[in-house]
């Protein structure tokens, strides 16, 4: 399974690809919002352009970094793929556009197919797409056949949704289960049929599996390990988390009590080993 870091820090991505456990970069205009903000406190000179084009190179040949579009019409977004793609890709040819799987808004602007069409576009002059904000199976088959390689289910929004619902208070990062959950009259909870985010993967796996589909599935919306756990579990074939999920997969108290057992026994014969030299 292949683990995406979902940031655009330069700093986090520097340091994780560092540790050689990332397969892959996601962004999106929250985190690039984000990381222009951190950027302004330290350099108010470093335009945009040069910092994604850093962010390309620290990641490197074999790591896609996935870059959004900003349009909500098809002809808007292939035209922009295409910039992002010509302009990006040189650096380490490692860009991926990400589109929107429907663009429609609040407004009732964007288009139902918009997406769908320009990730055809941009498939047909063999530009690799992923297709965001996937909420259910269908948009993530119909994102698939429509040519995309990476299809970005939401799964934490998903249980985001679900306690909603409930009227549930929560933490982003709290753990939802698997499984569902039920609200305080015992109804047992369900966004358009799914009953968490992980379901939602599974249910995508299961349909790509039986149809010998090509399209990866990036876990997105990733809150917590235990959710980076399910969906190893589930199928996915890559998740893609945040830092601080990262950091916190490879913590465990008992790792912890281990480590103050194991250096409090450490007797002088044994150390001596280490300091002969080899
Ligand atoms: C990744 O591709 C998504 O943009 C990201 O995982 C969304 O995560 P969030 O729901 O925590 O904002």
């Amino acid at each position: 399974m292949k683990l995406f870091l979902d940031t655009a820090s330069l700093q986090e991505i520097k340091e994780a690809i560092s540790w050689g456990i990332i397969d892959g970069v996601t962004t999106n205009p929250s985190l690039i919002k984000k990381a222009v903000i951190a950027l302004r406190e330290v350099d108010e000179q470093e335009d945009i352009e040069s910092y994604i084009k850093k962010i390309l190179a620290t990641a490197g040949r074999m790591c896609p970094v996935s870059l959004e579009v900003a349009g909500l019409t098809a002809d808007e977004m292939t035209e922009q793929g295409i910039l992002l793609y010509e302009k990006f890709d040189q650096v380490a040819g490692n860009v991926v556009i990400k589109i929107p799987v429907c663009t429609i808004n609040s407004k009732g602007e964007g288009g139902i197919f918009d997406g769908i069409t320009a990730i055809k576009n941009l498939t047909e002059e063999r530009i690799p797409v992923n297709s965001t904000l996937i909420f259910t199976p269908e948009q993530a088959l119909i994102a698939a056949k429509a040519g995309a390689e990476y299809v970005s289910p939401f799964a934490g929004r998903i249980d985001d949704r679900i306690r909603r619902q409930a009227e549930m208070s929560f933490e982003k990062n709290d753990y939802f289960p698997a499984t569902g959950i039920y609200d305080e009259d015992n109804n047992f909870l369900t966004d358009f049929g799914l009953v968490s985010g992980v379901d939602l993967v599974s249910q995508i796996a299961k349909i790509f599996q039986q149809y010998k589909m090509e399209c990866e599935i990036i876990a997105a919306s990733i809150r917590n390990p235990i959710q980076a756990r399910e969906m190893a579990a589930v199928g996915a074939h890559i998740s893609t988390v945040p830092f601080s999920v990262l950091k916190a997969m490879a913590q465990h108290p008992g790792t912890v009590d281990g480590i103050d057992a194991f250096t409090g026994d450490l007797v002088k014969e044994y150390l001596g080993l280490f300091s002969s030299g080899v």
